[in-house]
């Protein structure tokens, strides 16, 4: 079972969202339904990733200003049980296509925050060199925004980076895409830390 997980290669990203955003439109009837149920599951969400989408938690993501696409795929990996998120299975598995696509567009409207986590501007300065140098850009954009599948970086927490940054290079999950293990490899912990405090500064 391990063998077929950690051999399971996905399909680009955009594929898959794009069959599976399709295929929602011929649910958008049922949406209005669930209306009062799907702002219960906003609430939800809320205990975690923070009231207005922006966390107050310990290596907990913000999901504020995160491209819809990027949330919709997270989302789905996570339903499907590719990308394993323990906190978060009970909830997953119960929701619909429909919600997972009303979910995704709702975070994308909140304005991203910085938390109050302490950032360095020396080792953000720092940062901005390693992220030159690597092109981060190339694919999060110059402003870290992110765009489709590639997430948002600007404002994101600090320690939630630099865990997610060392999981990329050590042990990528299954599911994730490897042109970001390929982006981080051979980045040293300092360069991580440097690179979390320039993407949390913007
Ligand atoms: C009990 C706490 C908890 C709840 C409730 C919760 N999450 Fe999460 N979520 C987490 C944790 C912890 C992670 C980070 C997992 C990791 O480190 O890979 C996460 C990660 C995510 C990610 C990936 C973000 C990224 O930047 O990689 C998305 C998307 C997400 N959650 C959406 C949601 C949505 C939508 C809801 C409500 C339906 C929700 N979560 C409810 C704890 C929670
Ligand atoms: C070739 C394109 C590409 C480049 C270059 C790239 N990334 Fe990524 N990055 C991605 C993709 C795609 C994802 C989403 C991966 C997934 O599905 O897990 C991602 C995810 C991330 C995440 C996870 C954020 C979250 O909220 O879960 C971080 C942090 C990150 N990248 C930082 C960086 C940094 C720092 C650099 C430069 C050193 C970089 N990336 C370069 C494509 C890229």
């Amino acid at each position: 079972m391990i063998g077929i997980v950690a051999n399971w290669r996905r399909p680009p990203a955009f594929v898959l969202a794009a069959a599976f955003v399709c295929a929602s439109q011929f649910h958008a009837g049922h949406a209005q339904a669930q209306s009062t149920s799907l702002a219960e599951k906003i609430q939800l969400c809320s205990a975690c990733h923070g009231e207005d989408g922006n966390s107050k938690l310990e290596k907990i993501p913000s999901l504020a200003g995160q491209p819809a696409f990027f949330t919709l795929n997270q989302l789905f990996l996570m339903r499907e049980g590719v990308r394993k998120v323990e906190a978060m299975a009970s909830i997953v598995k119960d929701l619909k296509d429909d919600d997972l696509n009303t979910l995704s567009q709702h975070f994308e409207k909140l304005p991203a925050k910085r938390s109050d986590e302490p950032v360095d501007p020396a080792l953000a300065k720092h940062g901005a060199e390693i992220a030159a140098t690597r092109r981060c850009g190339s694919c999060h954009l110059p402003s870290l925004a992110g765009q489709e599948q590639m997430p948002r970086l600007a404002r994101q927490r600090v320690d939630y980076l630099i865990a997610t940054l060392k999981s990329y290079r050590d042990s990528p999950r299954p599911g994730a895409d490897t042109a970001m293990s390929a982006a981080i490899a051979g980045a040293s912990d300092a360069d991580i830390v440097a690179l979390a405090h320039y993407a949390a500064s913007l």
